[in-house]
């Protein structure tokens, strides 16, 4: 069953019934002010970072599900009758209600008692607010005589305290109220020096900054006493609950239209500067008033909105795609790549599954999301990059997690994931294949933040994969750590507290347990690490570095592999892990999709009996589950992975971010059938048509869905922020269709399903467009290039020698 569908010319996907089985959410904001939204007007806004600066309140866990938003309302003053055209949180039944969710906006419109409703929310490039543009039409033969109200309930910053110290919070709440704006300065009489502020374009017929006054005694946002009255109370909080709310008269003859803006923003003012008079209390609104004055203005609103559509239309082209399969076109065309973004923005802080007060930044997590976003915008990754590697040790091994706000590492994590060093290489190759800006490898960044400690770039890459060298274990495999890509493999953690953190729980010495995953990582890392060192002319290095790589695959050759597919690690007694000869979990699809990606066993067969068997125990309709047999019962050896039910997350789900392993694996074996039926079996889009069982959002990807062994086998969870976006953009754009970056140019190299007859695609890269026509007149994966009409050797188009900026590439693929 559906719950809307896909707007592909508009780039938006329209929903068109409230109570989808799932809040389905999008994102407002790419810089540094961001909302989440979903399609009843639920969700909350922040500026950088969803804990620390939390702007209004959301309740997690809520009943029913996903309350907090930016409600509005509007009352019939005639009949007292009053609804949400959102359909939260008054849940009214609406006629036509349909809500956009676009490139960074979100469109939210319905129709009651002849009362048209559209309301589009979007965040202004380069401003640290949030518009909301209401438009009121009249469709009955008489005139209506309405009243609208619009809401939001602050937070009092940060958001983890907000929901937990109330003793003193209850107490510290503050507003001002001037010129019709609500300014929300909760502390800002003490250290802070930013505010939020509530803006409407049109005269007040009045306000609230109560929650109690507004909402009245004993209620709730469904039916606000002061709505159902018809008249706000101009409260003012003086603790409890700051609030605000705007009223507005709407007399609109029949046919007539009204449009109304509210603002909700975030403003800084300097130190020295916050008062008005210097000597008061009083917020300086010198700074603010102008931006504020501005985008009240409907024609500056309508022009930030046309900007915001502007910018996703170049960020967009970058590369386009056009191919007999549609889900494919339109998730890489759109939403994957939208999908990419937001992790990139937000890895993984702030979405209907993780509260924003959990995670920092992850550096597996980010190194990882650039391979989806890195074309995007290239400056911004340069920057993610030397951030991270900022925060990586002098040994080579990195925080697992850094806070955005203050960039730095973060202890209540630690470290000790021994693959998260290695995730720097891949990253920094991917934005060198994009940019080839070659400068950044000798950028000085210091290790730890230590001032002192600067080395160039690359010396934080020697550092990452000396750091495995370092580490290595009996078998001569990288020791695990704390857990590897698998955050929930903890082989030396042997909890048996209960509440205890896996994640930062260590009771072995760590020496025994092993990894054939951090294998694979350093072969495939080490081959990048080489061939930087071969640009750059460092003969010796590369050499050396191909000797490790070699000397690993030897070993992953020798004790990773188990007669059909490859191990996945050892644990604390030196027992084998995804094994035969295991009772549970024999086969797990990390090993076999990554140590397939990074080409072991490509010459020997092995790498194809690895995917024959990923496809025989591990491929399910829905996608490859994790690992087979699910564990059915806590493992103290083995930690998180088994403290999950069969059939959920680590422990047999399929999880998505690494089905693209094993479709890349393919894409080597040269079976693109495999590969683009794996890509399909998980791609949202087209698994739109069975919303009610996948029951995420058919947009965007979820880390997760259910496996095999669970009850509700195919049911998705965890949308959004996962490396499951970067991955499958990655695999069926580099891999698949084969349009790859290199450190020498443009690579094509397609492996797409033989029935395929090719494709078209345009593709941005280093300043050049390059048209790009595939055909396919065999069944094979032999490419024939020419490129402006000239046939070339090999499938590498190197960027144009005279300059050009057009270059059309044709290939026949026989
Ligand atoms: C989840 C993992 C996640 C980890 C780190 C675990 O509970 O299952 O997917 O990576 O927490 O936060
Ligand atoms: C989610 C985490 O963000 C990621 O770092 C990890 O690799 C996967 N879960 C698998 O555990």
């Amino acid at each position: 069953m559906k719950f809307g569908y896909f707007d592909d010319l508009n780039r938006e996907y329209v929903i068109t019934q409230p109570d989808t089985p799932l809040p389905w959410i999008n994102y407002l904001g790419c810089q540094a002010y961001f909302g989440i939204i979903s399609n009843t007007a639920g969700g909350y806004s922040f500026y950088r970072d969803a804990r620390l600066r939390r702007l209004t309140r959301y309740r997690y866990n809520n009943v029913p599900l996903d309350f907090g938003g930016r409600y509005v309302y509007l009352r019939d003053n005639e009949s007292k009758e009053f609804w949400s055209p959102s359909w939260q949180p008054t849940r009214h039944e609406l006629k036509d209600y349909t809500c956009r969710h676009g490139m960074g906006y979100t469109a939210i419109g319905s129709s009651y008692s002849a009362i048209e409703a559209h309301t589009r929310y979007f965040v202004p490039l380069d401003e640290n607010l949030e518009i909301w543009q209401l438009t009121v039409t009249n469709r009955r033969t008489t005139k209506a005589t309405l009243s609208g109200f619009a809401s939001i309930e602050f937070c009092l910053w940060d958001a983890q305290d907000d929901a937990t110290n109330f003793q003193r919070n209850l107490n510290t709440g503050q507003v001002e109220v001037e010129d019709g704006v609500i300014y929300h300065k909760t502390e800002y009489r003490e250290r802070r020096n930013h505010f939020a502020y509530f803006a409407c374009s049109e005269p007040g017929a009045g306000f609230d900054t109560q929650r109690e006054a507004f909402l009245g005694r004993n209620r709730g946002w469904d039916k606000p006493a002061t709505v159902e009255a018809g008249q706000l109370t101009n409260s003012i909080a003086h603790g409890w609950s700051p609030m605000g709310a705007h009223q507005v008269k709407l007399e609109l003859e029949p046919g007539e239209t009204k449009q109304i803006v509210f603002l909700l923003g975030y403003h800084e003012n300097p130190v020295d500067q916050k008062f008005d008079p210097p000597n008061s209390q009083t917020i300086n609104k010198i700074l603010v008033k102008p931006v504020i004055a501005k985008y009240l203005d409907p024609s500056n609103a309508d022009a930030a909105f046309e900007r915001l559509r502007q910018y996703w239309d170049s960020l967009l082209s970058i590369f386009q795609v056009d191919t007999p399969d549609i889900h494919t076109n339109r998730m890489v065309n759109i939403w994957n790549a939208y999908q990419c973004m937001a992790t990139f923005n937000l890895s993984r802080s702030a979405s209907f599954y993780e509260s924003g007060i959990g995670r920092g930044l992850g550096f597996r997590d980010s190194n990882q999301d650039l391979l989806g976003f890195v074309h995007m915008a290239p400056s911004r990754a340069r920057e993610r990059i030397l951030d991270l590697a900022a925060t990586q040790l002098p040994t080579g091994g990195a925080y697992h997690q850094y806070q955005p706000l203050t960039k730095r590492g973060n202890n209540d994590i630690g470290g000790g994931f021994n693959d998260d060093p290695l995730w720097l290489i891949v990253g920094v190759s991917a934005y060198l294949k994009e940019t080839g800006d070659w400068s950044i490898l000798d950028q000085p960044v210091p290790y730890d933040n230590e001032p002192g400690s600067e080395a160039p770039l690359y010396d934080h890459l020697q550092r990452s994969f000396s750091y495995t060298l370092d580490r290595l274990g009996p078998h001569r495999l990288p020791l695990i750590g704390r857990a590897d890509w698998n955050d929930c493999l903890n082989l030396n953690c042997f909890s048996s507290t209960p509440g205890q953190s896996f994640q930062t729980t260590t009771n072995k010495d760590g020496k025994v347990a092993e990894s054939v995953f951090i294998a694979a990582l350093f072969v495939h890392a080490g081959r990048e690490l080489a061939a930087i060192a071969n640009h750059r002319g460092l003969d010796g290095e590369t050499t050396s570095y191909l000797a490790e790589v070699a000397k690993m695959e030897e070993v992953v050759r020798q004790h990773g592999w188990d007669g059909e597919w490859f191990l996945r690690a050892y644990d604390d007694f030196g027992a084998k892990i995804g094994s035969k000869e295991c009772e549970e979990g024999k086969i797990f699809i990390e090993s076999q999709g990554f140590c397939t990606l990074a080409g072991i066993g490509l010459d020997d067969g092995t790498a194809k009996k690895a995917l024959d068997a990923t496809r025989k125990h591990l491929a399910t309709r829905h996608g490859i589950v994790l690992q087979q047999p699910a564990y059915s019962r806590y493992y103290l050896n083995l930690g998180e992975i088994s403290s999950y039910p069969p059939g959920y997350k680590e422990n047999a789900g399929i999880f998505c971010h690494v089905n693209p392993w094993a479709m890349i694996g393919e894409t080597r074996l040269g079976r693109g059938d495999e590969a683009h039926d794996y890509y399909s079996r998980i791609n949202p889009s087209a698994r739109e048509e069975i919303g009610d069982l996948h029951r995420c959002e058919p947009y965007v990807y979820a880390q997760m869905i259910a496996g095999k062994d669970a009850p509700t086998f195919g049911e998705a969870k965890n949308s959004w922020l996962t490396g499951t976006a970067a991955w499958n953009y990655y695999a069926i754009v580099q891999w698949i269709l084969g349009v790859r970056t290199s450190l020498d140019g443009l690579e094509i190299a397609p492996v797409i399903p033989k029935s395929c007859p090719g494709f078209t695609a345009t593709r941005i890269f280093r300043g050049v467009v390059y048209s790009i026509s595939i055909e396919r007149k065999g069944e094979g994966n032999h490419i024939a290039l020419t490129v402006d009409g000239a046939p070339i050797e090999g499938n590498i188009v190197a960027p144009p020698a005279d300059g050009r900026k057009e270059v059309s590439i044709k290939g026949i693929l026989s």
